[in-house]
């Protein structure tokens, strides 16, 4: 995207900066067959087959549009168990984006998770974070630590203006670690795009504050750099101190002021993978052992060498602006549609994808029959279009078996980064819409088979009544042979 005016305001689009050479074919199944591919899904959209899904917007992770200059890099991949060129060159690119020397490689974002709460998680201890992600807290709770949240009010307000509602409440950050007592703290966790809130950002400010209260207390301060990309886009374009500053110069700076920095390259990168990096070797020294044991040898963690060149390159590519405005500005578009169309959605638009706010979309549904996974179903059955369940299903059950009930009720839309064109984006908006005034045909959901750990992954359910049926022939009536 680049800054290009419109001759006809009316018709302002956002506009990319790159053109798209490679293609991949597409299929729309006629309704009948989606409303069996939902079921025969356990109406779960991540058991739904690629092949059945027209828009899959299940996630923005490693399904982001690559640049030609990223598989060149791959052709150049030095594979060696040890100490290879790949390596070397990742080493150069997080140097250049973090400005940091010392690098531990893992196979992905939750394999830093594993690495950190392995080396920093004991019983009894808590990490303090602005919000939980699914896979940051299965590690934490599973070596007996509690996650604590600290995100300032704003962020659980649906509707809002705020521009960072990712901000944490630093006066209940610091009564926290002292509730708890800083040797009882694991490390205090700065998740940038705060993805399960919406994709919403943290202030540079917010950021710099909580690494100066982490280091004021002797505490360990990691920030999860996964969405930082998009972070980043939001501090130039939202926070004045942000405007004439690089992305560089931000993103050196957080890695300055954190003790830890960690990111998903299936997110920042464009590519897979992921990386634990500091400016102290003292934090990498602590958790290097682990790397061996858990991932790889040092020089690969996991990875295959392809995917680190192209995640070397994608670096690279997440310092520049024209790339980096892209998602959050088809995002804004998606957002403000759905608005237009009066349909409940999360707002500022955020990073990572557009969230209905489930809550608003079927009102009367309790938590228990699951409204956010109940709303993605409907929607695959209306469009194709492959959302995920950001709610009650993605928490996870007390230990005592009680439901935990999710603080927001979301289906997420994410916008995999460059893949999307602006017509997909308008079907997909025209899609809810349709599920939106139809949604008193929507009912809830009941379990069929539910694991005990990440239960939104493989977990199985079935519609309550017949409504799914009425929906796909409200569908035919509505639309007549249409796909
Ligand atoms: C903020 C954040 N942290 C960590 C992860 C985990 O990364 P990965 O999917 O590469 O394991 C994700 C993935 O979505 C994420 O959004």
């Amino acid at each position: 995207m680049s800054n290009v005016k419109f001759y006809q305001p009316e018709h302002q689009v956002p506009l990319e900066m790159h053109k798209v050479r490679v293609v991949q074919k597409l299929t729309l199944l006629p309704v009948e067959e989606r409303l069996r591919a939902i079921q025969d899904a356990g109406n779960n959209t991540f058991l739904l087959q690629n092949k059945d899904i027209y828009m899959d917007m299940l996630t923005d992770s490693g399904v982001n549009g690559m640049t030609d200059l990223q598989v060149a890099a791959m052709m150049q991949a030095d594979d060696s168990y040890a100490g290879s060129e790949t390596f070397n060159r990742v080493k150069a690119a997080v140097k250049e984006v973090f400005g940091t020397d010392n690098v531990l490689p893992a196979h992905q974002g939750r394999a830093c998770e594993n690495i950190l709460a392995e080396a920093y998680v004991k019983p009894g201890m808590v990490t303090i974070m602005n919000f939980h992600f699914t896979t940051t807290k299965a590690h934490i709770t599973r070596l007996g630590g509690e996650v604590i949240e600290v995100v300032n009010k704003k962020g659980l307000l649906p509707q809002s203006d705020d521009p960072f509602k990712g901000d944490f409440d630093l006066d209940l950050l610091r009564a926290t670690i002292e509730q708890y007592g800083p040797e009882k703290v694991a490390f205090v966790r700065i998740e940038a795009g705060t993805n399960l809130i919406g994709g919403q950002p943290v202030s540079l400010e917010n950021m710099l504050a909580v690494a100066d209260i982490c280091h004021d207390y002797g505490v360990r301060s990691v920030l999860d750099a996964s969405l930082l990309q998009d972070n980043v886009y939001f501090m130039k374009t939202r926070e004045a101190q942000c405007k004439f500053m690089t992305t560089k110069e931000i993103y050196h700076l957080l890695a300055a002021k954190c003790d830890i920095v960690y990111f998903s390259a299936r997110k920042l990168g464009f590519s897979r993978g992921g990386i634990i990096t500091s400016v102290n070797p003292k934090f990498t020294n602590e958790m290097m052992e682990y790397v061996p044991l858990y991932e790889g040898f040092l020089t690969y963690g996991g990875m295959e060498v392809r995917s680190m060149e192209a995640m070397a390159q994608g670096l690279y590519e997440s310092l520049d602006m024209e790339y980096i405005n892209q998602g959050p500005e088809f995002i804004a578009y998606l957002v403000k549609e759905l608005d237009d169309y009066g349909v409940p959605v999360i707002k500022p638009a955020g990073g990572l994808g557009a969230h209905l706010n489930c809550s608003e979309f079927v009102p009367k549904m309790p938590h228990n029959k699951y409204p956010a996974a109940a709303v993605g179903a409907a929607l695959y059955i209306a469009g194709g279009i492959r959302g995920m369940e950001r709610g009650t299903v993605s928490e996870q059950r007390e230990p005592d078996g009680t439901e935990r009930y999710a603080e927001l009720e979301l289906q997420r839309l994410a916008v995999p980064r460059r893949v999307f064109t602006l017509s997909q984006i308008k079907y997909c908006a025209d899609r809810v819409k349709w599920v939106w005034d139809n949604r008193n045909i929507i009912g809830g959901l009941k379990w069929t088979y539910e694991p005990s750990v990440l239960r939104f992954f493989f977990g199985r359910m079935k519609e309550i009544g017949h409504w799914q049926e009425d929906l796909a022939t409200k569908f035919r009536e509505d639309f007549g042979d249409s796909l």
